[in-house]
């Protein structure tokens, strides 16, 4: 079950029906567990469909906590396993899960892409100091697409991945349903 359009996909609507491709950044505290398997799963959904070449998908950062001398680490590996287990990321399906490093958002990012997903209400706090704001309403978090709402739960504390792998599937699926219903896709 999918909520009703959220006001800021509505706000972006008339600037997105112009552009050939839609671009989504979702993004988290590290870019090694979260915004990685979100863009993972997303990449293997739009496959699915035959929708990949209507999307541009990544995923980045707040922080650098993952990111040493310039060289961002690989997705974490429980977070590997999980996506391994629903056959992404593996070698026939490897949608860039192997080449992934950890990247931090910048301000350009918030020029370059159309959607900015957060995984909790920390990320949306960080994105709008990286951006210096959300003048144009593209920064949402992933679970605004789910019935349940909330916040996706860190399953770098939580240790509960298969939690992280239901929540970020589900809200990935409330998104591919709201990009299809508004025919931006
Ligand atoms: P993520 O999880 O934000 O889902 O990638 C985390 C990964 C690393 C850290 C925190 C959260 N850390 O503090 O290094």
């Amino acid at each position: 079950m999918v909520k009703p359009l959220k006001s800021n996909v509505d706000k972006a609507r008339h600037k997105l029906a112009k552009t050939s491709m839609i671009k989504i950044l979702f993004i988290c505290h590290g870019n090694i567990c979260r915004s990685p398997m979100a863009e993972a799963i997303l990449k293997d959904m739009a496959r699915r469909e035959h929708l990949d070449n209507r999307l541009v998908i990544a995923s980045a950062a707040t922080s650098t906590e993952e990111i040493w001398h310039g060289e961002g680490n690989p997705i974490y590996l429980p977070a590997r396993s999980m996506l391994a287990e629903h056959g992404i990321g593996t070698p026939d399906n490897d949608l860039g899960c192997e080449e992934k490093r950890a990247r931090q958002m910048t301000r350009e990012d918030y020029r370059q892409f159309d959607f900015l997903i957060g995984m909790d209400r920390e990320n949306l706090r960080e994105m709008r100091r990286i951006a210096g704001g959300d003048p144009d309403g593209k920064i949402c978090l992933l679970t605004d697409f789910t019935a349940r709402g909330g916040e996706i739960a860190d399953p770098w504390y939580t240790r509960d991945f298969e939690a992280a792998w239901r929540d970020i599937r589900d809200g990935c699926a409330g998104l591919m349903q709201v990009l299809k219903t508004r025919k931006l896709i």
